[in-house]
């Protein structure tokens, strides 16, 4: 195997040294072409680009693998606890029975925030969205904790600011619900798990207390899980990028949590509700809505399903499809909107159009239906996935940091007018 490839441009020969991963996959290093040739490279979505060389996740999308630091997400999923992966996640190695009662414990200590968080939340209006809202709490930190500003202090520090925020991120979230329902906010309770006292918060009242059902906080745990980490999407490469400037963890996964929101991203599982619900308010026809997501000319996409990397199967699609099964038969839910979700995905599953562009449901398509039958609301979905892909960003945060990567700043092809002299306003 040869060690480099070769660019011929212009009578010349440019060496491009290949890069090899652990699980075999090679890259092209391209990052002295500009400086050798002149050239660089075009690639609209990074959908070609390796962005990093990274030991967090792999992901091989035509297996539909998801391995964090090389354990598989099925094992994961099936035996492990999101406190325990996201240490998995950020520090590489699972936790020693020590390790992980430390790490659990300082993060159930610092779960409480400060009170003059109230009045940033009360500074919102009541229906603001909760990801607008949870974006600004978490920004908001930097000016509660100011030495996080500066991400370069010993190690020790940075743990703690990576313990404050794992801990008071189910809190801000649940007051982000709160703001947006117009309720009181509900402490957190540390006799609680993680998932459990997230629920707590979101759903007691003071009229009512709230028992945490242990079905409901399995699958949430779960959830939370598969969606701890996925290498570089669209949010963890904005906390990298933004990271890279030397911004805070703060700010950066702030950063990430707005472009998590849109709905390519994470938004999707919101999405896919909604589009559910509208195919039922319009008479339940799917055949006419698939009809529409395959129409050129009709903007409709088929939310919940396609993926950028998976393209034979999405691995956290199949484990939520069958929790979402399990947990509704549990539970004895009964949804219309969920048998809409079965015709489409059966349809589009057996539809070329699908087939030939392998377009599979993805983690989306599932994850909205499941929390909606925990009684999740639905403007909340996507801050449930801000809330599990928080180890993610966190990790891949760290390992930027730790390996001294410069700043990120992409180039371009300029496509504009060429130089041209200014006209006065009134001669134009
Ligand atoms: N419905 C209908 N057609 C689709 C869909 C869809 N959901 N997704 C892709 N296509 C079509 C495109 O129109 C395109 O067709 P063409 O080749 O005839 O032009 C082809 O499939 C390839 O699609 P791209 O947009 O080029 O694929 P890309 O990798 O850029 O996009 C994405 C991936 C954004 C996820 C896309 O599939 C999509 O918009 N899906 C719906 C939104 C969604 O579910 N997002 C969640 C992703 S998972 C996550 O972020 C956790």
């Amino acid at each position: 195997m040869s060690d480099f490839a070769e660019l011929h441009y212009e009578g010349q020969t440019y060496k491009l040294p290949v890069v090899v991963g652990t699980e075999n996959e090679k890259a092209l290093d391209i990052s002295k072409l500009r400086g050798e040739s002149g050239l660089i490279t075009i690639d609209p979505g990074f959908k070609n680009t390796g962005s990093t060389k990274s030991a967090i996740t792999f992901l091989d999308g035509e297996k539909g693998i998801l391995r964090y630091r090389g354990y598989p997400i099925e094992q994961l999923a099936e035996k492990s606890s999101f406190l325990e992966v996201a240490y998995l996640i950020i520090f590489g190695e699972l936790p020693t029975k020590a390790e992980l009662e430390e790490w659990t414990s300082d993060i159930t200590y610092h779960t409480l925030i400060h009170e003059d968080f109230k009045r940033i939340l009360e500074g919102f209006p009541s229906n603001s969205h909760p990801m607008g809202v949870l974006s600004s709490l978490v920004t908001s930190l930097t000016a509660f904790y100011p030495e996080s500003l500066d991400p370069s202090r010993s190690a020790d520090e940075v743990r703690m600011s990576i313990v404050r925020l794992l801990a008071k991120m189910p809190t801000l979230a649940a007051w982000s619900y709160k703001n947006e329902i117009g309720q009181p906010t509900v402490y957190p309770d540390n006799n609680l798990d993680y998932g459990g006292n997230f629920l707590r918060m979101m759903f007691a009242t003071p009229a009512e207390g709230f028992e945490v059902d242990p079905i409901v906080s399995d699958a949430l745990n779960k959830l939370l899980i598969l969606h701890a980490e996925h290498e570089q999407n669209c949010s963890t490469s904005t906390v990298r990028i933004v990271g890279s400037s030397h911004a805070s963890l703060y700010a950066s996964v702030s950063a990430g949590i707005n472009a998590l929101w849109g709905p390519l991203h994470g938004g999707a599982n919101q999405a896919v509700i909604e589009m559910l619900e509208n195919i039922k308010a319009d008479g339940g026809d799917t055949d006419k809505y698939l009809a529409k997501a395959k129409d050129k000319d009709d903007p409709f996409r088929l939310m919940g399903f396609g993926h950028r990397v998976y393209k034979n199967f999405d691995p956290r699609a199949r484990i939520i499809k069958k929790a979402a099964d399990e947990v509704l038969a549990k539970l004895g839910v009964n949804d219309p909107v969920l048998d809409i979700a079965k015709r489409l995905e059966e349809a589009a599953l057996q539809d070329p159009y699908f087939v030939e562009r392998k377009l599979y449901p993805n983690v989306d398509f599932y994850s909205g239906i499941i929390y909606r039958a925990l009684g999740i609301p639905t403007n909340m979905f996507t801050v449930m996935f801000a809330m599990g892909r928080l180890p993610g960003w966190i990790a891949q945060w760290r390992e930027m940091r730790k390996n001294g990567e410069p700043i990120g700043r992409p180039r371009q092809v300029y496509t504009g007018e060429n130089e041209r002299h200014y006209v006065d306003v009134n001669q134009r």
